[in-house]
């Protein structure tokens, strides 16, 4: 038999991408391959302007690389054009940033229900789904609440469970919880592990929060748009992946990363 070879969930290969300032080319990420297999937790940490975010959108298909590719299950996304991308990454990921991005004027069914109706899916089963999910949530009761009504860690569950509204092999997070108290953050991270044991998701969790990035199965730390070490978390990987992502500057809640 040949040695099993899984093709990995989403694949960076030299991912680069930079910006024109004033004549001056800057690189703000720098030949970043990365591979994530499926099932795999894993924790993006590293100092404020590292590329974190910048890595997330590139995987994401929001922004497009300068040099580089992203492969998503052995797909080159490349070839897609802007609806083509609209469309997988409806279909394919789940978006968490750090401000929730509901939409103000629509309650919290209908924005986890959104994925659903931009697809063109507005059948009773859709509603029940994104009933099922709140309930998941825990926020049944809120199920008719605008974003305004809800505190800081109701928003981010809502805006979690419109991430998996369309059953995402992939969950992107971006500081989900850096604006959060911890008892809400630890709420959050507890559905994280949930969603991912049930339903065998990926996740890739830009974030802070040392307790978090401690509990992943994977850390990678990133420093002036490179990737500085790819471990293990726990001290299951290299000594520097381990005491790096507990070490690793600015921890706690950020407020407003690119203010
Ligand atoms: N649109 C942009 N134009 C110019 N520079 C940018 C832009 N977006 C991000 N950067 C710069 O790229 C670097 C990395 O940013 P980012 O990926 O947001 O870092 P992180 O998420 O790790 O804090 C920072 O120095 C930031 O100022
Ligand atoms: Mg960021």
């Amino acid at each position: 038999m040949d040695e099993p070879t899984e093709t990995p969930l989403i694949r960076a290969q030299g991912l680069t991408r930079r910006f024109d300032r004033d004549g001056d080319t800057l690189t703000v990420l720098d030949r970043v391959s990365l591979s994530v297999n499926t099932g795999d937790m894993l924790a993006v940490v590293g100092a404020s302007g590292a590329g974190k975010s910048t890595l997330l959108h590139l995987l994401g298909t929001l922004d497009r690389p300068s040099d580089g590719k992203v492969f998503f299950g052995g797909q080159d996304l490349s070839e897609l054009d802007d609806r083509e991308l609209a469309d997988f990454r409806n279909r394919h990921l789940g978006f968490v940033f750090q401000f929730h991005h509901l939409l103000p004027e629509f309650t919290a069914v209908e924005n986890v229900l959104m994925p659903a109706w931009i697809s063109g899916d507005r059948t009773r089963a859709a509603t029940e789904r994104a009933e099922s999910l709140l309930e998941e949530m825990g926020l049944s009761a809120r199920r008719a609440h605008r974003p305004g009504e809800l505190s800081g860690g109701e928003q981010q569950r809502v805006a979690l469970a419109r991430a998996l509204m369309m059953e995402p092999p992939l969950v992107l997070a971006d500081e989900p919880t850096g604006n959060l108290d911890s008892a809400s953050s630890a709420l959050v991270h507890d559905l994280f592990f949930r969603i991912h044991e049930t339903r065998g998701t990926t996740f890739l969790v830009v974030t802070h929060n040392p307790a978090l990035a401690q509990q992943m199965t994977r850390v990678v730390t990133m420093q002036d748009g490179r990737v500085l070490d790819d471990g293990l978390a726990l001290g299951g990987g290299t000594a520097l992946g381990g005491g790096l992502a507990l070490e690793t500057g600015d921890l706690g809640p950020e407020m407003g990363d690119r203010a």
